[in-house]
């Protein structure tokens, strides 16, 4: 008899706790029949690391391995010294087939630096369930068992489920430490809502393993429709000097320009991303030139351009720079009214539009009135293939807020008005947007 028949025999899921171990196993019988019966194996030649770390939701990466092997990944387990007091490396050992990396000073593998090995050929790191502990240990680049090893000596793509008690997840370290890893470009599986182990009810549960399974699948399967292309991204704001210790800027924090590099960089494409003065950290896996005024951003974008098939204009360029900067720092003394005398910044889409052959430019205009006017004038006076309207006078979004809520006008004046969504996802649809126009430019045309 199959362990499988056992649960059909014993277990009638409508009497099992969603706690009960046993109701994930049952789940993922079915989940693991119907990919037998469909022959689908969409993770097939994906090798994934599982990292697991010191959580009372550890039980479920078993569950989550048995699920990604089941779509025929290849997964090497890589455990924190915490959570081999959970389980035992046996059991991921016999799920996985392959040798747990849960110990740095084993003296049968540390002389292999198993840890660089295993890093080298992964596809993803999942580190499911991730504890407030790895959390903190990832954020902060603190090493001090296998799996904090393990993470700093990979480079590719991570993602990371939470489970943890509602107040440790609510905890203002913790979500700092969360902002710092997404930052990197490190991608989370939300918390679910509900009733926890420690009894309370709140957001702390680990993610369904289906969710997550779902969630390595969409990041391992993304369509690199942009392979090949070359594309050009401005971010963030520009300073310009008054005198040594002043200067006039904006509060643009980049975070959309960088959401669309990144997008497009996990798409395929060769990425060039220009950006003015932001605390964002810089992302792994693109081109990254930084830059401080509206003048030194031009020179980088005139420089790149006739290079790139898509210019991306997402960075909130100063319309107007002093005059002059002072050499000295102005006094206050005996000034009542300090008047300034400022001129127009270089009009970098103007300049560029001038050397334009086969590129597609994106403008954005970020406007507090009559915004599908104000943009449908600049999409014309600028002649830009697209524009990206935001409307900086709605609360919550725009400006340092991690959502976005845009209006995408084409060259044809066909208007799409998005909903309020996150960044990375107005990232993900304005790519989609431009996409079909470059059915022109064959790879590295
Ligand atoms: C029974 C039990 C359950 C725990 N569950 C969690 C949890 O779900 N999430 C979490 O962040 N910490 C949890 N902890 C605390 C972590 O195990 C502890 O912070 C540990 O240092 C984490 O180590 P690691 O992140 O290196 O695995 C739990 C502790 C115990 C004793």
């Amino acid at each position: 008899m199959k362990s499988a028949d056992i649960y059909f025999e014993f277990v009638d899921p409508t009497h099992i706790s969603s706690y009960n171990p046993n109701y994930y196993y049952f789940k993922v019988f079915i989940f693991q029949k119907l990919i037998e019966v469909l022959n689908i194996s969409s993770l097939s030649s994906k090798k994934i690391i599982l990292g697991v770390s010191g959580s009372i939701a550890s039980y479920k990466a078993i569950e989550l391995l048995r699920l990604l092997i089941s779509e025929g990944a290849r997964v090497n387990v890589a455990m924190s010294i915490n959570a081999t007091k959970f389980i035992t490396p046996l059991t991921f050992e016999a799920l996985s087939g392959n040798s747990v990396y849960s110990q740095v000073f084993n003296s049968n593998t540390s002389l292999l630096m198993e840890h660089i090995q295993i890093s080298k050929a992964a596809d993803l790191l999942l580190i499911a369930p991730a504890t407030a502990g790895i959390i903190g240990k990832v954020a902060n680049g603190i090493v001090d068992d296998a799996l904090s090893n393990l993470y700093v000596s990979y480079s590719g793509p991570t993602l990371v489920a939470p489970a943890m008690n509602d107040a440790m997840y609510a905890n203002p370290a913790v979500k700092l430490n969360i902002v710092k890893m997404k930052d990197r470009g490190i991608q989370f599986i939300e918390p679910e809502h509900g009733e926890l182990a420690c009894g309370s009810i709140g957001q702390g549960r680990l993610a369904e393993p289906l969710n997550i399974l779902e969630t390595v699948k969409k990041i391992l399967n993304s369509k690199k429709d942009f392979h090949g292309l070359r594309v050009l991204v401005t971010a963030g704001p520009t300073q310009e000097s008054l005198d040594p210790v002043r200067f006039i800027t904006n509060p643009s924090s980049g975070k959309m320009g960088y959401a669309v590099a990144c997008a497009a960089r996990d798409r395929g494409a060769n990425v060039t991303l220009i950006s003015g003065p932001c605390h964002l950290t810089v992302p792994a896996g693109l081109s990254f030139i930084s830059c401080r005024t509206a003048i030194e951003m031009n020179q980088h974008v005139e420089k790149h351009f006739l290079d790139c098939n898509v210019l991306i204009m997402s960075a909130a360029v100063g319309d107007f720079a002093p005059i002059q900067i002072e050499k000295e720092k102005i006094k206050k003394k005996n000034k009542s009214i300090l008047t300034l005398e400022l001129l127009p910044t270089e009009d970098i889409l103007k300049n560029i539009i001038r050397l334009k052959t086969k590129q597609f430019v994106v403008g954005f205009a970020a406007e507090s009135e009559n915004l599908t006017q104000s943009a449908l004038e600049k999409l014309r006076n600028k002649d830009l293939d697209l524009i990206v309207a935001n409307d900086i006078s709605s609360p919550g979004v725009g400006f340092q807020s991690d959502s976005n809520q845009v209006t995408l006008i084409k060259r044809n004046e066909e208007i799409e008005k998005l909903p309020t969504l996150p960044k990375i996802e107005i990232a993900d649809i304005l790519l989609n947007v431009i996409r079909p126009s470059l059915s022109g430019f064959s790879s590295n045309s």
